[in-house]
């Protein structure tokens, strides 16, 4: 049977990084006889220049209906001026949290090739490969109440309520331990459960989890000194699991452990793995439209896609090993250029990929 997949390239560089990811999964569809079918939709600043709306009632419909999302980016000053409530990231919070996407896998690995492109030492990320699985859809960004506003004497105030349920917990606990099977065996829950009431649960929870995952070593760790810990010795932690917020603000700085955030993908995932999934990166308003754009977070999706949705481990290892080799050939996008590089835009970079995975 045919499996729906439906491509929201987004805005910004969205489309031109989506084109190019594009054209790899069709060559992954026929060399593996994956029986994907491609529709496309908009989604951000291109679904309200077009629908009014971030988010079309139709398109959340289309995506319910896929087996797999494929998305760019969204977002950019020329909606800077709208409505809040109809701005593009409005329209990503959305189809997360319309669709259950509360496992947000976001892998930091740093291709060798590109030890150069970090700033941290090279003997303190060479070899990184960790995993962070956020949780996407509870804790402080969604809970209620939340409220701004303004006291007897006139000052103003503001607040937002940090909640989380057992199941919440459990489910996106057993997505840490889940994956810690499959690689290392090796889980560092994350909270701050010397203050929190919320960690404290989540640090209960996690436990009993444990209990159904003996082979897997479980530390855990205050979020605070975990932010250190990755600057000062990321190759300690192998898996991360941690609550919404923490999980936001840890994965942007482990991005950036990697060198370039043009080269991070990721999965956001409902209880059935049904996914979405994109880059790390937003729509580069600055470099939209110039052709520059690194491809390579885009294309990894898919082989994350590949991975995660359809559990066709063949198809993802072979796009990651055509990226690799790209790499080897030293073709480089601007935001990953080092010396004796050649210098390569978005299209040439996603040829480049598209005639590696080929010849595999
Ligand atoms: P950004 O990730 O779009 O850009 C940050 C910097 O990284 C820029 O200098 C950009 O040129 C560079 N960059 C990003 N992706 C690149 C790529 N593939 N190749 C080469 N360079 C790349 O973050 P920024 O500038 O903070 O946000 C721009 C817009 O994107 C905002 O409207 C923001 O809300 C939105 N955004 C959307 C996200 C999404 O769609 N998932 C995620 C993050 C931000
Ligand atoms: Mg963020």
């Amino acid at each position: 049977m045919s499996k729906q997949i439906l491509i929201l390239p987004g805005d910004g560089i969205g489309p031109e990084i989506m084109a190019e990811a594009v054209k790899v999964l069709e060559v992954a569809n026929s060399k593996f006889n994956l029986g994907f079918e491609l529709s496309f939709d908009d989604l951000g600043g291109a679904a309200y220049d077009r629908y009014g709306v971030p988010l079309a009632d139709e398109t959340l419909d289309r995506a319910r209906a896929a087996d797999a999302v494929l998305l760019g980016a969204v977002g950019g000053p020329k909606w800077d001026t709208i409505d809040p409530a109809l701005r593009p990231e409005r329209g990503l919070l959305k189809i997360r949290s319309e669709l259950g996407l509360f496992g947000n896998l976001r892998p930091a690995i740093l291709y060798p090739q590109l030890a150069q492109a970090s700033t941290l030492k090279p003997e303190v990320v060479s070899g990184l490969d960790i995993l962070i699985v956020r949780e996407l859809t509870g804790g402080i960004y969604f809970g209620k109440p939340r409220e701004r506003t303004t006291l007897e004497n006139g000052e103003r105030m503001a607040y937002d309520t940090l909640p989380y349920s057992e199941s919440e917990v459990r489910r996106i606990a057993k997505v840490g331990f889940d994956m810690a099977m499959v690689r290392n065996k090796k889980l560092c829950s994350v909270d701050k459960a010397n203050v929190l009431a919320s960690s404290q649960l989540w640090r209960e929870v996690v436990e009993e989890v444990a209990k159904d995952y003996p082979e897997v070593e479980l530390s855990h760790m205050y979020v605070d000194n975990a932010a250190m810990q990755l600057v000062r010795a990321p190759k300690q932690f192998d898996v991360i699991v941690t609550d919404n917020m923490f999980g936001d603000i840890l994965s942007d700085q482990a991005s950036m452990l990697t060198g370039s955030i043009g080269m991070l993908p990721s999965a956001s995932l409902d209880v059935n793995n049904k996914g979405m999934y994109e880059p790390c990166h937003g729509s580069a308003p600055d470099i939209a439209g110039q052709g520059i754009a690194n491809p390579l977070a885009t294309i990894l999706s898919v082989s994350m896609m590949l991975r995660y949705s359809f559990a066709q481990v063949a198809a993802a290892d072979a796009i990651e090993q055509a990226v690799s080799q790209v790499l080897d050939q030293g073709l480089r996008t601007g935001d990953i250029q080092s010396e004796g590089c050649r210098k390569v835009g978005t299209v040439e970079m996603g040829d480049a990929v598209v005639a590696a995975l080929k010849n595999l």
